[in-house]
């Protein structure tokens, strides 16, 4: 599973207006720490980058909303500081990386 190179991002990057913030969300939520320093996951982690965007965005919210429990309730821990809109600008960030 951990052999396969992630897909890479082909299309037009992130509205430059939204990356800063974005990467500084990560930095903040240290999604580094758990999910590897270029976000492809570690362990039983799974890769963020370059996820689709909309699977992405409803994972969050679900996290958020505890309609998604995950295995480890690290991420609706994490969710639970976000906001919508910073839940989106993540999404659009990390999904063209
Ligand atoms: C403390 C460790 C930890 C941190 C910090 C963390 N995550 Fe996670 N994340 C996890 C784990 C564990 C899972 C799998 C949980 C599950 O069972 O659904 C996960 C799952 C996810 C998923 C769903 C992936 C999928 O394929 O289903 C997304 C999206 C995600 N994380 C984004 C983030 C973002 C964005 C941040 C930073 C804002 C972040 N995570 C910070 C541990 C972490």
């Amino acid at each position: 599973m951990a052999t396969l190179p992630p897909p890479a991002w082909s299309g037009a990057p992130a509205a430059p207006n939204l990356v800063a913030g974005a990467q500084a969300l990560v930095a903040k939520h240290q999604c580094n720490s758990c999910h590897g320093p270029e976000l492809l996951g570690q362990d039983a982690i799974p890769r963020i980058r370059g996820q689709r965007e909309d699977n992405f965005a409803k994972a969050l919210a679900g996290y958020k909303s505890n309609a998604r429990p995950g295995y480890d309730p690290a991420m609706n821990e994490v969710a639970q500081e976000l906001k919508d809109d910073e839940i989106r600008d993540l999404a659009a960030y990390i999904s063209r990386l």
